[in-house]
């Protein structure tokens, strides 16, 4: 496997950044994982636009200029033989002395890139049988529209929600609303059929898989609400998923441990997901 590393191909193994990287001392960075799907990245444009803004709202320059950043993502995943699979880039703000505040004058911002195939044969398999997932209380920064790499909130709610045998954890506000997971946005198709989930303000993050979820639910006519929805409600729900990325869209069956719905994938999420790769660019 060959990583991208500010300027250089390198063989993955060997792929390094310095220990004064900001990105390692202070999670100071940010990052995108799209999808490749036959070769395609999916939603570049998407990707692209949610990083620019990620950056500027950090105060961040991006590391090359946009052509080229396109032209390298493209590079790692041929370079990397990846038709179905994952590419991950990161945007760090440098190597500097550690110290809080930004370098003075601004260090060149890093850039790393990699790319990996996945097993459609795991998704296919997730999809059929659908996930648990479990709750947690929201404990992360009020930021976390921004998409940065500081994701220990998120690892130890994973974590947990692996340990009790679930594959993602839904964070909850203090009323009790759910907001999304640790990388995956939550969805609830209600009893009479409505898609909803919650506005993406500063309390989530806009994915980008989520916008192409309001695409295919748009094009197949489906009822949509973007309101905030319960614990309660989503337990009582007709069916329920997650969507990124890395897993595009799965039904969730159980929620804390009770099962929503009869506890099976349901329809409308299935007829969702079929729609997805008609809507993709
Ligand atoms: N995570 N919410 C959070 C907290 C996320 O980390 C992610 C993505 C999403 C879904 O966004 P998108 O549809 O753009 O992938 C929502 C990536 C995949 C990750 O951290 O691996």
């Amino acid at each position: 496997r060959i990583a991208y590393v500010n300027g250089c191909y390198v063989p993955h193994n060997q792929a390094a950044v310095h220990i004064e990287d900001r990105g390692y001392q202070f999670a100071d960075g940010v990052y995108e994982v799209c999808e490749i799907a036959d070769g395609y990245i999916i939603d570049m444009t998407r990707h692209l636009e949610r990083l620019n803004r990620s950056l500027s709202e950090l105060q961040m320059a991006w590391p090359v200029n946009k052509e080229a950043f396109v032209h390298i993502v493209k590079e790692v995943v041929v370079r990397n033989r990846v038709r179905n699979g994952l590419v991950y880039i990161q945007v760090t703000r440098g190597v500097a002395k550690r110290d809080h505040v930004f370098p003075e004058p601004a260090t060149k911002s890093a850039l790393v890139i990699t790319a990996r195939r996945s097993d459609p044969a795991i998704a296919e398999m997730k999809l059929k049988t659908g996930v648990g997932v479990i709750t947690v209380p929201e404990n992360r920064w009020d930021r976390v529209d921004i998409k940065t790499v500081g994701l220990l909130p998120n690892v130890m709610a994973k974590q947990k929600a692996k340990e009790q045998g679930a594959a993602e954890a839904w964070f909850v506000d203090a009323d009790g609303m759910v907001k999304e997971g640790g990388s995956t946005n939550a969805w609830i198709v209600t009893q009479d059929g409505t898609l909803v989930t919650r506005p993406a303000d500063h309390g989530i993050l806009r994915g980008i898989t989520r916008a192409t979820a309001i695409d295919a639910a748009s094009t197949l006519g489906l009822k949509f609400e973007e309101r905030p929805f319960s614990v309660e409600e989503a337990k009582n729900a007709r069916e329920a998923f997650i969507t990124a990325a890395t897993t595009i869209l799965i039904p969730v069956i159980s929620i804390d441990g009770d099962s929503v719905a009869n506890g099976h994938p349901g329809s409308i999420t299935e007829q969702l997901r079929s729609q997805f790769r008609l809507e993709v660019e």
